[in-house]
């Protein structure tokens, strides 16, 4: 007898702008979400990471995890929910020891000090290191039931990098920047040990059912040109080369998004990749005339604009949306994460914007 969840009605979406966009097919309207739309900004998400006592108490609980997921998506009309985890689960199933300090943002207590450190390194194993993260996927599927796609994500390897090398976020990437300078054999032993982790990461999360993955290069944006081009889009290509390409009878669309990336679209998009995720610097009318028409471009409304009043909100969807005019392939995002101090109201009034202003019947 078959699981009902492997017959094809379970397979099919109700609503899949995004992954049309993704596919530059054309969509009834330009679909959106929010990068960081499960968080602190909403008091239904404080209230339940109040409950768990931590974020990574969330993060390990596959009930609490798809709990948290579903929150943006019961609120507001989202055409998309994305996993509710984080990028630095690998390097802390990789034994660094990862926790958050108040206010201060992710640390690890043991952080990557000597070449010795990383020789020791193994390559994460999804099924048995991260298993909490695909339990949370196959719940998450479940209770979307069809509705909207999932997003599945990882960091990328550099950015990984930096934050086991610096142990904590940094400012100037003073030791990870060292070792890319006078050691990079073994920043390039270190990337490649997470390139191969998160690759296995990414396909574990994809035959557990996320419909399309997200790099996130978080500070891809701090390097030099060719540091850019070995150091992190050299791992990202060997990523996109080995995902599974399609799961349940449907391509699997990647997003790579590099945070100040703007100078190098045109590498990014030779990737092969479907989108690219763009910050609030880049002109997206620009960017659209520089990758031609066959990559999708996510973005890249300023998070700031939400503070504004929602007529702002509106105005300046309208301009983002107007750039794109006669470019389908357009999903809706911010340039970067939506900060905790946002009124859902806003979000609300953003979403609303970008679904009236871009329909087409
Ligand atoms: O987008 C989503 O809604 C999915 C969930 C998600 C989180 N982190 C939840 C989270 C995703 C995709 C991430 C990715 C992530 N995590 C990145 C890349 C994207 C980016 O923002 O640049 C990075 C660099 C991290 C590492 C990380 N995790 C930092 C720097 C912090 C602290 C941030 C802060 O504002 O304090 C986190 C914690 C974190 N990850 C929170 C959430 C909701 C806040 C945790 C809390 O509840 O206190």
């Amino acid at each position: 007898m078959q699981h009902p969840r492997e017959t094809n009605e379970q397979f099919q979406l109700q609503n899949d702008c995004l992954i049309r966009a993704l596919l530059r097919k054309p969509t009834s309207r330009t679909p959106i979400w929010i990068m960081r739309q499960a968080g602190r900004h909403l008091p239904e998400y404080r209230e339940i990471r109040a409950r768990a006592g931590s974020f990574m108490a969330l993060c390990t609980n596959p009930q609490l995890a798809c709990e948290v997921t579903m929150q943006p998506i019961e609120r507001y009309d989202l055409d998309a929910a994305i996993l509710f985890s984080d990028i630095l689960t690998i390097p802390d199933a990789m034994g660094l020891g990862l926790y958050f300090s108040e206010g201060e943002g992710p640390k690890f207590r043991k952080p990557l000090r000597t070449e010795r450190d990383i020789e020791k390194l193994s390559i994460t194993k999804t099924d048995a290191d991260l298993s909490y993260v695909t339990d949370a996927i196959k719940l998450i599927r479940n209770e979307l039931n069809g509705s909207v796609p999932l997003i599945g994500f990882a960091g990328s390897p550099w950015t990984l990098a930096t934050y086991m090398i610096e142990g904590q976020s940094s400012r100037d990437f003073a030791r990870s920047k060292l070792w890319l300078y006078e050691r990079p054999e073994i920043l390039h032993q270190l990337l490649e040990k997470l390139s191969l982790s998160i690759i296995d990461y990414l396909n574990a999360q994809i035959a557990s059912g996320a419909q399309v993955v997200q790099i996130f290069d978080t500070w891809g944006g701090v390097l030099s040109t060719p540091a850019y081009r070995n150091f992190s889009l050299a791992y990202m290509q060997k990523i996109v080369d080995n995902l599974i390409p399609c799961s349940e009878g449907r391509e699997v669309p990647v997003i790579l998004f590099t945070k100040g990336g703007a100078l190098w679209l045109e590498d990014i998009a030779a990737t092969g990749c479907h989108g690219i995720g763009l910050d609030w610097n880049v002109d997206i009318k620009q960017a659209r005339a520089r990758i031609g028409p066959n990559t999708a471009l996510q973005g890249n409304m300023d998070p700031a604009i939400l503070r504004a009043s929602p007529s702002v909100i509106q105005s300046e969807v309208k301009k983002i949306l107007q750039a794109n005019q006669g470019s389908n392939g357009h999903i809706f995002n911010l340039g970067h994460g939506i900060s905790p101090d946002i009124d859902p109201e806003n979000v609300r009034a953003l979403i609303e914007a970008v679904h009236d202003s871009s329909r087409t019947h």
